[in-house]
C-alpha cells in the first residue's frame, strides 16, 4: 500500500505522459511556452508501463489517469492504455485532455480500454478561447467533445476554470451547453500552478461565487445520492437532476485530508502532491537496474512523507517549481 503518516492511502495514480501542449492556457503556461523536458529524460512507453504495473500489482493503485501537458500528443498513448488495461486487477483508466485530436483518436482509445474522459473547456466564445488558450482551436475542442461522446466514453466530463474578467461571465452558458449535450461540467478553482506565477488569491473566482452565479439561472441542490468520498468535486443536481454539476474548491475548501492521489511525471519522478516541493526519482534507479521491489520501496517512501496539506492559504506558501503542464492535473 501507499500510505502516508496521516492515515491516507494513495490508490489513484496520475501519469503525465508529456509536458508538451498545443495550447497555452494563461492559468498554466506563458505565451511563448516553456522549455520542454529533454527527450532522454522522458520515460519510454515500456518504462511507463513498468511503473504503472508496479503501482497496480505491488502498491494497491486502482485508478490510472493519463494527463500531460496534452496526453494526445504522446504517440504511444493508445498502446500504453491497452497495456494498462491488461494489468490485474484491471485498473479504471481515464484521460484528461484538451480535446484537440480526439476526433481521430476517441474510438481507438475506447477500444484500447479507456473508461472515462475529462475534456477542458473554459469558454464557448472563439475570441475568448483565443485569449485564454492563445490558440484559435475552440472548434477542434468542441469536435473532440462530440467524438468522445459518440465513441461511448460517456459520461464525458468537462473541466472549466473561470478567470476574472476573461470568462467569469460564462458559468451559466457553460452549464447550459453541458446539460444540453449530456456532458458533466465541473468548475475548478484556479490554483497557483502557472509557470508565470501570475495567480492572485484576491482575483480568483471562488466556488461560492460560481454557485451563486449558477443559482441565478438554475436550481442547484446538493446531490445526496452521490457519496463524495475522496472525490475533490462537490456535486449538485441541476434543476432537480438527472443533470449534475461539480465544483472543485481546491483553494477555498481544501480536501487534502481525503486525498488518495499520487503523481508520476513524464520524466519519472513521483510527486506526492500537486504542490509538493520535492520529488522522488524512479527513472534513475530504474535505468540503473533496480528491481520491481526496490522501485516499489522508493515509491512507498515517497508517499510516506506526504505533508498534511497544500498550504496555499498559508502566508509562507511557495509555488512548486514545476508548472501544471509538467505535473498533470
Ligand atoms: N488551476 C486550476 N486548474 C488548472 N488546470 C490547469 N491549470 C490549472 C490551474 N492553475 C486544469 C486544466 C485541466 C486540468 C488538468 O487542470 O484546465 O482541465
Ligand atoms: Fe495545455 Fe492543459 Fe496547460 Fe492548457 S492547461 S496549456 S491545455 S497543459
Amino acid at each position: 500500500m501507499l500510505a502516508d503518516s496521516f492515515g491516507r492511502v494513495a490508490t489513484d495514480l496520475r501519469v503525465s505522459l508529456t509536458d508538451r501542449c498545443n495550447l497555452r492556457c494563461t492559468y498554466c503556461m506563458p505565451p511563448e511556452g516553456l522549455d520542454w523536458l529533454p527527450a532522454p529524460d522522458l520515460l519510454t512507453d515500456d518504462e511507463f508501463v513498468r511503473l504503472v504495473d508496479i503501482g497496480v500489482t505491488l502498491l494497491g493503485i486502482r485508478e490510472i489517469r493519463f494527463t500531460g501537458g496534452e496526453p494526445l500528443l504522446r504517440r504511444g498513448l493508445a498502446g500504453i492504455v491497452e497495456r494498462t488495461a491488461r494489468l490485474e486487477p484491471r485498473p479504471e483508466i481515464s484521460l484528461t485532455t484538451n480535446g484537440i485530436g480526439l476526433t481521430r483518436k476517441a474510438a481507438e482509445l475506447r477500444d484500447a480500454g479507456l473508461d472515462r474522459i475529462n475534456v477542458s473547456l473554459d469558454t464557448l466564445r472563439p475570441e475568448i478561447f483565443r485569449k485564454l488558450a492563445r490558440r484559435d482551436r475552440l472548434g477542434d475542442v468542441l469536435d473532440g467533445l462530440r467524438a468522445a461522446a459518440s465513441a461511448g466514453l460517456a459520461p464525458v466530463k468537462v473541466n472549466a476554470v473561470l478567470m476574472r474578467d476573461l470568462n467569469d461571465d460564462e458559468a451559466v452558458p457553460l452549464l447550459r451547453f453541458c446539460v444540453d449535450h449530456g456532458y458533466e461540467l465541473r468548475f475548478i478553482e484556479q490554483m497557483p500552478l502557472d509557470a508565470q506565477h501570475g495567480w492572485r488569491r484576491d482575483e480568483m473566482v471562488t466556488a461560492d461565487e460560481i454557485l451563486a452565479t449558477l443559482r441565478t439561472s438554475f436550481d442547484i441542490s446538493p446531490d445526496t445520492r452521490r457519496e463524495r468520498g475522496s472525490a475533490p468535486a462537490q456535486t449538485f443536481l441541476v434543476d432537480g437532476g438527472p443533470a449534475r454539476v461539480g465544483v472543485i474548491a481546491s483553494v477555498t475548501r481544501p480536501f487534502c485530508g481525503n486525498c488518495d492521489r499520487v503523481r508520476l511525471t513524464a520524466d519519472g519522478q513521483v510527486r506526492n502532491c500537486l504542490f509538493a516541493r520535492t520529488e522522488s526519482d524512479l527513472r534513475g534507479p530504474m535505468r540503473a537496474g533496480a528491481s520491481d521491489a526496490e522501485l516499489a520501496g522508493l515509491w512507498r517512501r515517497a508517499v510516506a512523507v506526504k505533508l498534511p496539506g497544500h498550504g496555499i492559504n498559508d502566508p509562507t506558501f511557495l509555488q512548486p517549481d514545476r508548472p501544471m503542464s509538467a505535473i498533470g492535473g
